[in-house]
């Protein structure tokens, strides 16, 4: 996999786009996204399915629900993951590094974990039993404007703003905040962290800082993964490690991501250890 884009204007460029105009995807475009769909990886192992799905003009979209959230889409991409340790962040990894690169490719895009209608679209992309299948996203031109239950739920979660520095990182321990100067050369991966996206923008990712190693959690909100079969909060955590990489990469520092090194410091609560960055 290649991530040949610029980090920061990506990751800014990319905002979740639920109305889509007609204006159909070039065939070059389509082509490299197919390509780059086969390259993916992450750092984690577990294998992550990707499907494809394009609504013909004329058939019926009305069993394809979105709830009236996504509006004009032909184009859907869906992932799925077989139930294992680390399959959740490896999803969030990959399908973040294609969240991107269609930005980058001005197709917008909108993580989809719970306004669809999984058992309908789990049938038109011939999902098999036994694989989960946590997420979908319509793709394609945005429209020039924003729909109007779109405007209302960018409202209601806040979609445009990101919690403090102060809430997210820290160093050392849970009480100490790691501030942008005394990042050093994490500050950039650390601020791009913080704009990805998150299931309902509920920003979960928390990072310790101790001895040069980064170390994610997740501040795993109560009761909010209730409606699923899988902790959806841990996809969030998998964008974060996407972000953080692609952000490394770029800025030429190596690290590597292990799944057991957890600090030995008391918890908040709720606080779960996920995985570290080792710089190398
Ligand atoms: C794992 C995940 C699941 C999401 N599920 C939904 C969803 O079901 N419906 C929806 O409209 N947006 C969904 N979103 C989009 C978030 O609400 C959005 O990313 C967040 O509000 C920040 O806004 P932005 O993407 O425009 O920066 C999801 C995002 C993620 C990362």
């Amino acid at each position: 996999m290649k991530i040949n884009f610029p980090i920061e204007a990506t990751v800014k460029k990319r905002y979740s786009v639920r109305n889509y105009k007609e204006q159909a995807i070039e065939s070059d475009k389509r082509k490299a996204i197919e390509t780059f769909i086969v390259s993916l990886e992450n750092p984690f192992s577990p294998n992550v399915q990707f499907h494809m799905l394009d609504i013909q003009t004329g058939q019926t979209m009305q069993k394809l629900g979105t709830y009236g959230v996504i509006k004009g889409a032909r184009h859907y991409i869906g992932t799925t993951i077989t139930p294992e340790p680390m399959a959740l962040e490896a999803l969030g990894y990959e399908f973040e590094a294609l969240v991107l690169y269609l930005a980058d490719l001005d197709l917008g895009t909108c993580w989809l974990g719970g306004t669809f209608d999984r058992q309908s679209f789990s049938n038109a992309m011939k999902i098999e039993e036994g694989e989960i299948f946590p997420i979908i996203t319509p793709f394609g031109y945005a429209a020039d404007h924003k729909h109007f239950k779109e405007k209302a739920m960018r409202r209601l979660i806040k979609a445009d703003q990101r919690k403090e520095w102060s809430e997210l990182f820290f160093i050392n321990d849970f009480q100490s905040p790691l501030t942008e100067a005394a990042a050093g050369d994490l500050a950039f991966a650390l601020a791009m962290v913080r704009l990805g996206p998150s299931a309902s923008n509920k920003q979960p990712w928390r990072i310790l800082l101790k001895d040069g190693n980064c170390h994610f959690y997740e501040a795993k909100e109560p009761g909010y993964s209730k409606a699923f079969s899988y902790d959806i909060q841990r996809i969030d955590l998998g964008i974060a490690a996407a972000h953080f990489d692609f952000a490394m990469k770029e800025r030429k520092i190596d690290g590597h991501f292990v799944t057991s090194a957890q600090p030995e410091i008391d918890l908040p609560k709720h606080m779960e250890y996920v995985f570290s960055w080792i710089r190398d």
